[in-house]
């Protein structure tokens, strides 16, 4: 029986699984007595486990195993430390033949269908006649929307799901909502519309397949610049676009990383852009925490291990929970 990582958190000690899981690191440790084993992470869409295969057979080729396998693996529970470290007696290779790829690449808790017809409800709601033309025509062409509605936010700090870009994009939408409603200054119509699409290169930045990656272009390129370029293109199919308001649009997107550091190559300037970097941020982060918190629910109690972005171990108490869903 395939077993999830998170039900081999629940199991006793001693307790035998099998299943298939994708190794996130692997590297060849020594006994003292000289004798190799394989220290592992692996993984599937419910979390990350360390485990060992403590004692493989003497003619194993350990070389063999890559970041980025999948394997099949027989081991059974053991703590270390007040963690789940299973113990493993066999690993092998799995080919793509047998194993369910769903068990990897998780979905948006929400449903995107709701998802999508709210954010057509958005875009319902723009009044400026250029920017509503801009996003009907992204979002009532088939073929991107099917791309949209599939893509992932990112590879793993957040959102890093099928339909992960849209669940981000309405988060980031109905906080720049609430901060135009405060802020009578801003324009809203602008804001949104930047909120929309700020992020639509990502369809083009990450590849799914047993994992997210990110394509070619996506490392060459990155999402900001291909974003800027899809607007461009679509803006200059509109008859009378006015120059400054395409200016100002492109400028949310272009800075919406809000500094050099993280990747915007302006930093933001106007009140539009500075309010959506920072509703990017909030968005991403929190969600970034959740899923952190959700990937090691059961393998530690209080704090999760140390956030390789974030650079901080996070706290939860043990009743974590999304809460009703949308
Ligand atoms: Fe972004
Ligand atoms: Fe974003």
């Amino acid at each position: 029986m395939d077993t999830y990582i998170r039900e081999i958190c629940s199991l006793p000690v001693g307790t035998e699984f099998e299943g298939f899981f994708f190794i996130e690191h692997v590297e060849i440790k020594k006994h003292r007595t000289g004798e190799p084993y394989l220290k592992l992470i692996l993984s599937d869409k419910t979390g990350t486990i360390p485990a060992l295969w403590w004692k493989p057979p003497k003619d194993a080729d350990l070389t063999i195993f890559q970041r980025g396998d999948v394997v099949f693996v027989v081991g059974h529970v053991e703590h270390f430390q007040q963690s789940v470290q299973p113990k493993l007696k066999e690993i092998r290779k799995a080919d793509s033949k047998e194993f369910d790829s769903k068990k990897f690449i998780s979905e948006s808790r929400f449903s995107i269908e709701e998802q999508f017809n709210s954010l057509l409800e958005v875009i319902d709601s723009i009044e400026n006649p250029f920017l509503k033309k801009l996003l009907e025509n992204f979002f009532y062409d088939d073929s991107f929307v099917k791309k949209f509605l599939k893509a992932p936010a990112g590879k793993t700090i957040h959102h890093a799901c099928i339909g992960g870009l849209l669940e981000h994009t309405l988060g980031v939408v109905e906080i720049c909502e609430t901060v135009a409603k405060r802020f009578k200054s801003i324009d809203r119509d602008l804001l949104i519309c930047a909120a929309i699409l700020h992020d639509i290169g990502k369809v083009y930045e990450y590849e799914i397949d047993v994992t997210i990656s990110r394509t070619t272009e996506g490392i060459l390129l990155g999402h900001l610049y291909m974003s800027c370029e899809m607007v461009t293109k679509k803006i200059d199919e509109i008859e009378g676009f006015p120059h400054d308001l395409k200016v100002k649009l492109l400028h949310c997107i272009l800075s919406h990383h809000g500094e050099y550091e993280h990747g915007s190559p302006k930093k933001p300037k106007t009140l539009e852009a500075v309010t959506l970097a920072y509703a990017d941020a909030l968005d991403s982060r929190v969600k970034g925490f959740e899923e952190h918190i959700e990937r090691e629910l059961g393998t530690n109690k209080g704090w999760t291990r140390r956030h390789f972005a974030f650079e901080v171990p996070i706290f939860f108490d043990g009743n974590f929970n999304y809460g009703e869903e949308k």
